[in-house]
């Protein structure tokens, strides 16, 4: 495959732990552990394929309404991993970032998420976005909010602002918008995950559980997304002009 078909930027709603462990008798958190297997050979497979950025949901504004276990888990869960997998992460220069309304979530949390961040703040091979207490409308709400507050102190005039300027306040301002939205589990919905920065994205939805998710799945999307035409709009090439149709 060569190299100019290789996406920058893949985004992933790593959907079905739940279901995975339900249909082996399981509890849920099984699944939630076999996930974090898939996750980090995930990682490993984005590095190895040239892949420049990995978004990948992990808690939604609305895994709140979870049972208080299941939430309380999450967290520690996430907190250990981190903790567990930054050393290596570190060595292979990924770059951990965390985007969401980080301020919500457990102190504890926090303050093991600031310090994977501070660590890995100059690894340039791959970023990993880990989307924590995500909610897309959240996240414009929070950018119309930010450009407010510039119109409110006289800075801005609202004719002013562009799109540019929108995505500029989302969470994700220094980010290209994603090459690929990949979803697990086989549901064919967003589930409030990135609606500005999709607009143009190609949309794989899989069957398979997350927690079954492999590499070699992944180099067949990713195959199969070189394959793709996107057109932004625009029209094929191929057609010619309409001048010659008429
Ligand atoms: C995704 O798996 C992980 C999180 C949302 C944290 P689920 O826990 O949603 O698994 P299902 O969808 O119930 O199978
Ligand atoms: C989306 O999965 C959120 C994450 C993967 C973190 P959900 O399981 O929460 O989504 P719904 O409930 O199927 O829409
Ligand atoms: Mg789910």
């Amino acid at each position: 495959m060569s190299s100019t078909s290789v996406p920058q930027h893949v985004a992933i709603v790593m959907d079905g732990n739940g279901r995975w462990a339900r249909e082996r008798g399981l509890p849920r958190a099984a699944g939630h552990k076999q996930g974090a297997e898939a996750l980090r050979n995930t990682v490993k497979a984005c590095r190895e394929m040239g892949i420049r950025y990995l978004t990948v949901y992990v808690f939604s504004t609305e895994n709140w309404s979870r049972p208080e276990g299941e939430v309380s888990f999450l967290f520690k869960f996430v907190q250990h991993l981190i903790g567990q997998e930054l050393p290596e992460l570190n060595r292979n220069g990924v770059r951990m970032r965390f985007l969401g309304r980080i301020q919500d979530l457990p102190q504890s949390v926090q303050a093991e998420i600031r310090k994977a961040e501070e660590k890995t703040q100059h690894n340039q091979v791959l970023t990993l976005n880990l989307m924590m207490n995500y909610g897309s409308r959240a996240e414009i709400v929070d950018a119309a909010r930010a450009l407010a507050v510039q119109v409110k102190q006289g800075s801005l005039d609202p004719e002013q602002i562009t799109e540019e300027m929108l995505a500029g306040h989302l969470y994700t301002a220094d980010l290209p918008d994603p090459d690929i939205l990949i979803r697990t589990g086989g549901n064919f919905r967003v589930s409030n995950y990135l609606l500005w920065q999709i607009a143009y994205s190609e949309i794989w939805v899989t069957d398979i559980y997350w927690p079954d998710f492999t590499p070699a799945l992944l180099k067949q999307i990713i195959d199969e997304f070189g394959a793709r035409e996107r057109r932004f709009g625009s029209i094929d090439n191929s057609f010619g002009s309409i001048a010659r149709a008429a």
